[in-house]
């Protein structure tokens, strides 16, 4: 088992370096007066950075490894970037759990026509089994399309918009999904920035600090914020 793919395509956009920008690296690290990055991070191309993959894949593997009860489940897949490193660890460590994905498949960001589309064949290039898919609004698919039991649930439903309105869709999604939450599962919400915050970070949507804070402030559980680099994002177990 490794998690090499978390630095290969579709994560890395490939941008060959010219020899002119490696002969400026390699002199800069060498007399220790700076460094240029080769990947610089661009939130309308970027969905999560390397850091957040590194931590999905251990936050995954824990539910796994311990044997924590249910399936894997995402609200909010776009083009299934993030489902994509999900599916991976499922079937590198060949649990059997399924993958459930929720999406209107309406948003266009960075990649346009059809998403639904655009994700199966994601999917394929990288020869991993396609998720099952409930396409339509949270509002109409929740209620009735979740299973019965869940082990880790990722919720990245943020589109830069309105904070107020991403905190009420997030506090839809939470309180559907608690109730089916195994004991030791694990729910993680993109963009939670801790209280700290960190310089150069882009803070895109302060809904979901606003989201946890309400939700869990008559619960036992609390987040645990996670460094991201640029981005940001935190978790609670479920108790
Ligand atoms: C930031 S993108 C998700 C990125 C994705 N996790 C990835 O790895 O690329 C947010 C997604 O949430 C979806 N979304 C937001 N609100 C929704 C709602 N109320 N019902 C269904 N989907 C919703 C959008 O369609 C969009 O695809």
């Amino acid at each position: 088992m490794n998690n090499f793919f978390i630095a290969k395509e579709p994560y890395t956009r490939s941008v060959k370096a010219s020899p002119l920008f490696n002969l400026l690296k390699k002199s800069l690290r060498f007399f220790k007066i700076g460094d240029l990055k080769s990947h610089i991070f661009d939130p309308m191309m970027d969905m999560t950075t390397v850091e957040q993959r590194i931590s999905y894949f251990h936050l995954l593997n824990r539910v796994i490894d311990t044997k924590v009860r249910g399936e894997i489940i995402e609200f909010g897949t776009f083009t299934g970037y993030c489902a994509l490193l999900f599916q991976n660890v499922i079937e590198q460590s060949k649990s059997g759990k399924e993958l459930h994905l929720y999406d209107s498949f309406e948003t266009q960001f960075m990649e346009t026509g059809n998403i639904q589309d655009i994700l199966i064949a994601n999917f394929k290039k990288a020869k991993l089994q396609v998720p099952i898919m409930h396409k339509g609004y949270f509002q109409d698919t929740l209620p009735t399309q979740l299973p019965d039991e869940v082990a880790f649930v990722h919720m990245d439903c943020g589109f830069g918009g309105d904070k107020f309105e991403h905190r009420d869709i997030l506090l839809f999604c939470l309180n559907q999904v608690y109730p089916k939450l195994s004991k030791g599962a694990i729910c993680v919400l993109m963009d939670y920035m801790g209280a700290e915050g960190i310089e150069g970070g882009y803070d895109v949507n302060p809904g979901a600090k606003l989201a946890a804070d309400e939700f869990l402030k008559d619960k036992p559980e609390t987040m645990v914020a996670l460094y991201g680099n640029e981005c940001y994002h935190g978790y609670f177990v479920k108790q």
